[in-house]
C-alpha cells in the first residue's frame, strides 16, 4: 500500500511516524515548505533500526511523487488560533484543501480520501465535492478521536485501564458530538452502573471541551499525538481489513433517517473505503442527536458557497 500524508505538520509529521513504524505501507510525507519533509522523512528512517521497522518514507514538496497512492490523508492546513473566527478558518483552510484535492486526484484515482484538516465536517464534504470521487472513498477523522478521549477520561475517573473501556461518540466535533451512554461499558459493565448521571455529563463536557483544554495547555498549537493516533487507526483498519467498528465522517444515504451529508456514524472500513455503514439500535434521545447534529453540520457546509 502506498499512504500519502499531505502536511508535515505536528498531526501530518507524527502520523506518517505511527503509519511507517506499523509497516503499513510505503508512506509519502509532503508539504510546502521546502525541506521540512525531506528532513522529517529522513529523521524517521534513521529511527529504524532502534525501532525496528522498514523505512519506507521520503518527504517530498512535488505531487508526481504520490503517484499511485491507496490511501491520502489530508492534514494540511491552520489550525484554529486564539481570535481566529470558524469563518476566518474556514475561508484559509477550504483554499488549501481545494488545491491540495486538485492536485492529489489526477495522479491517484483510485484513491481513499481522509480529510483531518478543520473544520473537519465542511473540509469532508469540500474534498469529496471537488474530488468527484464516489463518497464511500472519501471520509473524516472526528470520531475515533473524540472515543479515544471519552475511554481516557472515563479510565481515569474509574482508576482503569483505558483498554478496559468502552465508549463511542457519534455526529461531530465539539458542541454536537453524540456520545452513547447506553453503549459504554468498563470491564464488560455498563458504565451507567458506574457512574451517576451527573458524573456522565462532567465526562462528556471534558470530552467535547478536551481540544480546546489542550490548546490552552500548549499556548500555540493544538493536539497531535491523539490525532495521529486515532488517523493510524483508520489507515490500519482500511490496510488490513480489520473490520472493526470505528466512528467516522461519512457520507449518509438514509441511514438513521439522515439523508446525503457527511456526519459521524459507526462504519466498518475495507479496502474500497466505507464498506458498510452500520445502524446501531439507538435510544429515541441519541437519534434526535445524532439527526440534529447532521442537520447542524448542512448548515454549516453551506456555508463554503459564501467564500
Ligand atoms: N480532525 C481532528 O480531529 C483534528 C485533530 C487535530 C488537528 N486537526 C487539524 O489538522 C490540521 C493540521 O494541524 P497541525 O497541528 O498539524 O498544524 P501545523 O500548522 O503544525 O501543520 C500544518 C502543515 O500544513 C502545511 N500546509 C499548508 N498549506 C499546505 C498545502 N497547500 N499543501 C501542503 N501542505 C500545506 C503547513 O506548511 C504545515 O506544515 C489543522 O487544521 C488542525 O485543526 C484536526
Amino acid at each position: 500500500m502506498r499512504i500519502t500524508v499531505v502536511g508535515s505538520g505536528f498531526v501530518g509529521q507524527a502520523t506518517a511516524m505511527r503509519l511507517v513504524q506499523r509497516n503499513l505501507g510505503e508512506v509519502v510525507l509532503i508539504d510546502i515548505i521546502e525541506g521540512l519533509p525531506q528532513g522529517l522523512a529522513l529523521d524517521i528512517r534513521q529511527s529504524s533500526p532502534i525501532v525496528g521497522f522498514e523505512p519506507t518514507i521520503v518527504g517530498t514538496n512535488d505531487y508526481a511523487d504520490t503517484a499511485g497512492s491507496d490511501v491520502v490523508v489530508i492534514t494540511a492546513g491552520f489550525p484554529r488560533q486564539p481570535g481566529m473566527s470558524r469563518m476566518d478558518l474556514l475561508g484559509k483552510n477550504a483554499g488549501i484543501v481545494r488545491s491540495v484535492v486538485e492536485q492529489v486526484v489526477p495522479r491517484s484515482p483510485e484513491a481513499i480520501l481522509i480529510v483531518v484538516t478543520n473544520p473537519l465536517d465542511e473540509m469532508t464534504f469540500l474534498a469529496a465535492e471537488v474530488s468527484g470521487y464516489p463518497r464511500d472513498r472519501v471520509m473524516g477523522m472526528a470520531g475515533v478521536l473524540d472515543s479515544a478521549r471519552l475511554r481516557y477520561f472515563i479510565a481515569e475517573e474509574l482508576g482503569v485501564s483505558p483498554l478496559d473501556v468502552e465508549a463511542m461518540t457519534l455526529g461531530s466535533h465539539g458542541e454536537s458530538m453524540v456520545p452513547l451512554p447506553g453503549r459504554a461499558t468498563v470491564g464488560g459493565r455498563p458504565l451507567t452502573e458506574l457512574v451517576d448521571e451527573q458524573t456522565l455529563e462532567r465526562l462528556y463536557e471534558r470530552t467535547r471541551d478536551a481540544g480546546a483544554e489542550i490548546v490552552s495547555l500548549l499556548k500555540k498549537g493544538s493536539a497531535y499525538y491523539a490525532p495521529s493516533a486515532s488517523v493510524a487507526k483508520m489507515v490500519e483498519s482500511i490496510v488490513r481489513n480489520t473490520e472493526e467498528l470505528l466512528p467516522v465522517c461519512a457520507w449518509v444515504t438514509g441511514q438513521y433517517g439522515i439523508h446525503d451529508v457527511y456526519v459521524g456514524v459507526p462504519v466498518r472500513l475495507s479496502r474500497s473505503g466505507v464498506a458498510e455503514i452500520v445502524e446501531l439500535d439507538l435510544t429515541a434521545n441519541e437519534l434526535s442527536a445524532l439527526r440534529a447534529a447532521a442537520e447542524g453540520i448542512r448548515a454549516k457546509c453551506s456555508d463554503l458557497s459564501k467564500l
